[in-house]
């Protein structure tokens, strides 16, 4: 008995079979196109995801010779997706998580007094990070399309909605508490769509999805619509909330970082809805069948890996992302360079939309190995800002995983700068696994967490060392500039 996991992230999908040791028997990726209509702005073509799904699955069918019996999916969240009930096309690109054309909206509703009850319902704020200002601004900028809305004819989602109805071909219009509780519409305490909230941004919740519990049975794929596949749709998450389930984060306090695009940290809170005065965001980590929800805080930093992406693809300093672990083994330190990489403004702890990136303590001697340095340095500081909000300053264990945590000098200076142990996984790509583990849960190819837990298997436990406090004081001074700006 295998699983097949989707993960369809922000910039490709990834699908995987996982064996029931926890093992991965293959795997198929897909990238799809990015549109950045104007600066700010990033949209992605609905359709062009939905093929990408087909293409990586069909590649990690073809590499297994052990057949699935149940799928799992986990997107990347807050992206708003609109699509017509009975043709499944979408009208119009969809607005991804990281676009900031409604900061605009969000500066209203602040300045009208909003912000307070907004964050009391949801555990969130007034950012154009989540979903329903896109929705705001859909409903005022696009009305054709907002008119099918109204009438019923188009569908209101994210990522997850939208695959589950493209892989049941429109019988299903469901999304999880993960992803609902990222969409400003979803009531913490409720556990459902809160009236206020869709009358507040405008949104008509007839046109939004069921929610149904992470786990269990969600729907069956339909055959015509995927690879002749019929399938039970078994597990479904978020992509932050399924890395903390795949990290086997089930115990009140454990800490999970995803060192993906950005990075994100989220520390199970149990049944509890712990409040952040520090910047950190509330949400659903995961929904039982029999409705219990645990809870997760969460610390969510947009430009960590892209800030690496940006030296290769912007200045050209680097040929390959992981060649920047070598480039900056070739240097001490970073010289004295500090490099805080607000490329689209600060997420958490600072939310701050309107910062920019900022370079400072270059001097004749600055080589690019120093530049190199400062960008992993970066994402040390940005992680340590929000494990010391999140825990107090002490956290036991930060289990690591995605792309970056493969960097080894990285994860050592990180856990220098926490000043605790970092563990990484064998399988880092630990959102994708998550979404095996929900769907095979739901599914009974395993029985239980405890025996999830018996598959997470360590690759490298990294030693906290000798830290530097001067040159933290000198990225939270560099912080404060780059907000300033
Ligand atoms: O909140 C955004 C997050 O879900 C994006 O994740 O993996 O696509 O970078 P990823």
């Amino acid at each position: 008995m295998s699983v097949l996991a989707i993960d369809a992230g922000t910039t490709g999908v990834t699908a995987l079979v996982v064996t029931e040791t926890g093992q991965i028997s293959s795997k198929g990726y897909e990238e799809f196109a990015q549109h950045f209509p104007e600066p700010g702005w990033v949209e992605h073509n609905p359709e062009d995801i939905w093929q990408a799904t087909l293409s990586a699955c069909a590649a990690a069918l073809r590499g297994s010779d052990d057949p699935p019996s149940c799928v799992g999916i986990t997107n990347q969240r807050e992206t708003a997706v609109l699509w017509d009930r009975r043709t499944l096309a979408a009208p119009r690109r969809a607005i991804v998580w990281q676009d900031r054309r409604t900061a605009g909206v969000c500066e209203r509703l602040r300045s009208a007094g909003h912000e307070p009850r907004v964050s009391e319902l949801t555990g969130l704020r007034l950012d154009p990070y989540f979903t329903a200002t896109k929705l705001t601004w859909l409903a005022e900028h696009d009305p054709g399309v907002w008119a099918g809305v109204e009438s019923g004819n188009v569908a209101v989602g994210t990522v997850d909605s939208y695959l589950i109805a493209r892989l049941t071909a429109g019988a299903r219009h469901v999304t999880d508490p993960s992803n609902a509780s990222r969409t400003l519409l979803y009531g913490l305490q409720s556990g459902g769509w809160e009236p206020e909230l869709c009358a507040l941004f405008g949104v008509p919740a007839q046109a939004l999805p069921e929610i149904v519990p992470n786990h269990g049975p969600l729907g069956r794929t339909d055959p015509a619509a995927f690879l002749g596949l019929q399938l039970p749709i078994s597990g479904v998450a978020g992509d932050q909330q399924a890395a903390l389930f795949g990290q086997t984060c089930f115990d009140v306090g454990d800490v999970k970082c995803t060192y993906g695009t950005g990075s994100f940290v989220l520390t199970n809170t149990g049944g509890e809805i712990v409040r952040s005065q520090s910047g950190l965001l509330t949400t659903v980590a995961w929904q039982e069948p029999s409705g219990a929800r645990t809870f997760a805080l969460e610390g969510s930093i947009f430009v960590t890996g892209a800030a690496v992406q940006w030296l290769r693809d912007g200045l050209g300093l680097i040929g390959t992302a992981p060649e920047s672990e070598a480039v900056a083994r070739t240097v001490p330190d970073s010289g004295g360079v500090v490099f805080v990489p607000a490329l689209t403004g600060l997420g958490a702890p600072y939310w701050d939309p309107g910062a920019r990136g900022l370079i400072s303590g270059i001097t004749r001697g600055t080589t690019r190995a120093h530049l190199v340095r400062a960008t992993l340095e970066a994402i040390a500081f940005e992680v340590r800002d929000v494990v010391e909000v999140m825990t107090g300053g002490t956290v036991p264990v930060l289990k690591a995983d995605g792309g970056a945590s493969a960097n080894d000098l990285l994860m050592q200076f990180q856990a220098d700068q926490l000043g605790a142990p970092v563990e990484r996984p064998v399988i880092q790509e630990t959102t994708a696994l998550g979404a095996a583990f929900l769907a095979g849960l739901g599914a009974g190819v395993w029985g239980s967490r405890a025996e999830l837990r018996k598959t997470w298997q360590l690759d490298r436990r990294f030693e906290p060392g000798e830290r530097d406090d001067t040159a933290y004081e000198r990225w939270r001074a560099a912080v404060r500039l780059a907000s300033a700006t």
